[in-house]
């Protein structure tokens, strides 16, 4: 991942203009650091079956993780949900404005697809990496699980409703990771909807997580406001804290049984990664 890292920080977005902030605005959060989950998912995939275009797929590792940061940007924003700090540094809105944070989301959302389509890929695989990352990340995923998270604030929905709202919000996206992984390593569509599935069970336990972060940990812990889902659907605020231990304990063990049944390559590059994250509900 150091070598990730160093592509991402040689390959910032940099805007041909006489702005004075807008360009330093673009690369703050993106230079804040975060854990690059999604990057390490797809990244691990290309590994396990390619790992000779592994740097071929470094400019869409890094489309994902600028599309994810902007996803972050636009959700601290006060119309959603109010937040001063994201990873360890106020957020853009903070310390720029309103107008910036929502123009360098737009920014980097738009320049994720750029990224993909100037990489060294195939033209049909640049397609279907397209494709699924405008869908997960967009309508078919992170956009509607905002507009839902967002829209029932203060309003309890039902048990199935809390898990597609999760599974929208976060699951598709991180699921998408694994899949564009796939993608680009060749595996068929059968492989690759198979690891798509594993990444919604993954990014389920990733957000019920991040619900568990929101009561256990402080600001400074975590990096970003935290205590701040009180009228939100979380896991927390349907089954309690304890609940949501046992939920993620059960998902956890769940996925560590289908990653014994992975293909041994696969396991060698996947395994290492989930072990730091399987057990972060424990703090
Ligand atoms: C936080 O994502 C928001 C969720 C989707 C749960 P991350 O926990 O991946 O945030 P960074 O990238 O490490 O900052
Ligand atoms: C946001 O979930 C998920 C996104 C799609 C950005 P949260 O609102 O729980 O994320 P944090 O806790 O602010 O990082
Ligand atoms: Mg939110
Ligand atoms: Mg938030
Ligand atoms: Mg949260």
């Amino acid at each position: 991942m150091q070598k990730f890292e160093s592509y991402l920080t040689t390959h910032l977005p940099e805007a041909p203009s006489f702005h004075p902030t807008f360009n330093e605005a673009l690369k703050a959060m993106l230079l804040a650091g975060g854990k690059r989950f999604r990057p390490q998912l797809l990244l691990a995939v290309v590994d396990a079956y390619e790992p000779m275009i592994c740097e071929s797929a470094y400019p869409v590792a890094m489309a994902l993780e600028m599309l994810h940061t902007y996803s972050l940007i636009h959700d601290d924003l006060p119309v959603m949900d109010d937040a001063d700090l994201r990873r360890g540094e106020p957020t853009l809105h903070k310390r720029y404005d309103e107008v910036t944070a929502v123009l360098v989301g737009d920014a980097l959302n738009t320049h994720a697809f750029y990224m993909i389509a100037t990489a060294p890929l195939h033209n049909d695989v640049k397609v279907a990496l397209i494709k699924e990352l405008s869908y997960s990340g967009g309508i078919g995923g992170m956009v509607l699980g905002q507009a839902i998270d967002c829209y029932f604030e203060g309003e309890k929905l039902a048990a199935e409703q809390i898990d597609f709202l999760h599974e929208y919000k976060t699951g598709r996206l991180i699921a998408a990771s694994l899949k564009m992984g796939a993608i680009i390593a060749g595996l068929d569509e059968k492989e690759q909807e198979e690891l798509f599935k594993f990444g919604l069970d993954l990014g389920l336990l990733f957000q019920i997580q991040d619900d568990i972060i929101d009561v256990t940990q402080s600001s400074c812990e975590a990096g970003k406001t935290t205590g701040n889902d009180e009228d939100k659907n979380s896991y927390i605020n349907h089954f309690g804290l304890e609940g949501s231990l046992k939920r993620a304990d059960n998902l956890a063990e769940k996925i560590k049984e289908q990653m014994a049944n992975f293909d041994l390559h696969l396991k060698d590059k996947l395994e290492p990664i989930l072990n730091q994250y399987l057990n972060r509900h424990k703090g």
